[in-house]
């Protein structure tokens, strides 16, 4: 058993209360390899923004699960070697059952996600107690979901996406104790958010998604005032990033995200945690494409590598400073 607060990371308690206090909300940034840590640090440190490093179950077994925690406490020395102590959340993203989040737990995450949103509510109720009564005994704070968002990623078609229920919170995180809640109104995961048919298009032919159900966030928050709230599904596919990667030998077909405009106006509410992932996996690749084609003879990884890391950091600066509102909170 390792405790996070030995690796000097923070669970989400202070950082969300923080955010809901000053209207911002923290980033939440997947990672999966020493590239996109070093952007997502880097950059919070340049910025003076806490961060939320989240891992998956892809991730894990990706890059393997005990590699990805040792980072995350390199992740702490790494920012007090830039210069900054930023605090620093190892978070577990889509946890589908008590042992993996349990799993987490023991090794040392500081914040875990119980995601029982495909779940009848009574059985979502359940399982998310189970995790909470665990990770609270070792002050591991908990997310937990009420309402299904669409997405190519979970093979549900956006139609039988369902809206969170603002009748059914109270009830939920009373029963539950849980530390947050993710939400479902109408974000949704990966590139393809919403089919062309859901949108309108602009005079230059660019699919303009139809807009967040704030309605539906507000009846939220004044069913639980002050209460943490999280966005998943929050990248917004920048166009500029589809292009390049489509100009250069790509195929991304009417990617779409969710407008900066609408993530700002929900970061200044009771949202404090927006998740990023497609966005960095798009400049990632954007970036490795043009030098692919730009230089077809390299072949040292470090020089393709390099620029993608260097364009993640700005986009996560870009995130930070001008969306999420979270630069420049911390002292
Ligand atoms: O919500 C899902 C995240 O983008 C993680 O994706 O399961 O492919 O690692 P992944
Ligand atoms: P995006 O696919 O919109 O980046 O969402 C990521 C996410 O919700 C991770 O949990
Ligand atoms: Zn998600």
């Amino acid at each position: 058993m390792v405790s996070y607060k030995d690796l000097g990371l923070v669970n989400t308690r202070e950082m969300f209360k923080k955010a809901i206090e000053g209207g911002y909300a923290i980033p939440a940034f997947n990672f999966n390899n020493m590239e996109q840590m070093q952007a997502i640090i880097s950059a919070c440190v340049e910025c003076s923004s806490p961060v939320i490093l989240q891992v998956s179950s892809g991730a894990r077994k990706y890059a393997n699960q005990t590699l990805l925690r040792y980072m995350a406490q390199g992740a702490v020395e790494y920012a007090k070697e830039l210069g900054k102590n930023i605090p620093i959340v190892l978070h577990l993203d889509h946890g589908n059952s008590f042992e993996l989040c349990k799993n987490c737990i023991d090794m040392g995450f500081s914040s875990v996600m119980i995601d029982g949103s495909h779940l009848p509510y009574d059985e979502n109720v359940a399982l998310t107690k189970q995790v909470v009564d665990y990770a609270h005994q070792f002050d591991v704070t908990v997310e937990g979901e009420l309402g299904v968002l669409a997405g190519v990623e979970d093979e549900v078609s956006s139609e039988v996406a369902h809206y969170t229920r603002p009748e059914e919170v109270v009830d939920f995180v009373t029963k539950t104790g849980v530390d947050s809640l993710a939400i479902s109104i109408g974000t949704s995961h990966g590139a393809n958010k919403f089919k062309p048919e859901q949108c309108t298009r602009n005079e230059e032919g660019i699919l303009l998604p139809p807009p967040l159900r704030f309605d539906i966030l507000e009846a939220i928050e004044e069913q639980l005032p002050g209460f943490p709230i999280v966005l998943h599904g929050s990248s917004s596919v920048p166009q500029e990033y589809v292009k390049i990667i489509n100009t250069h030998g790509g195929a991304l077909k009417d990617a779409v995200g969710i407008p900066e405009e609408q993530l700002r106006k929900a970061a200044k509410s009771a949202v404090c945690k927006i998740n990023i992932d497609s966005d960095g996996r798009l400049a990632m690749t954007a970036m490795v494409r043009k030098v692919f084609v730009d230089n077809p003879a390299e072949f040292d990884p470090r020089k393709y590598l390099g620029p993608a890391r260097d364009e993640l950091k700005k986009l996560y600066m870009h995130k930070c400073e001008n969306v999420l509102g979270s630069a420049g909170r911390v002292e």
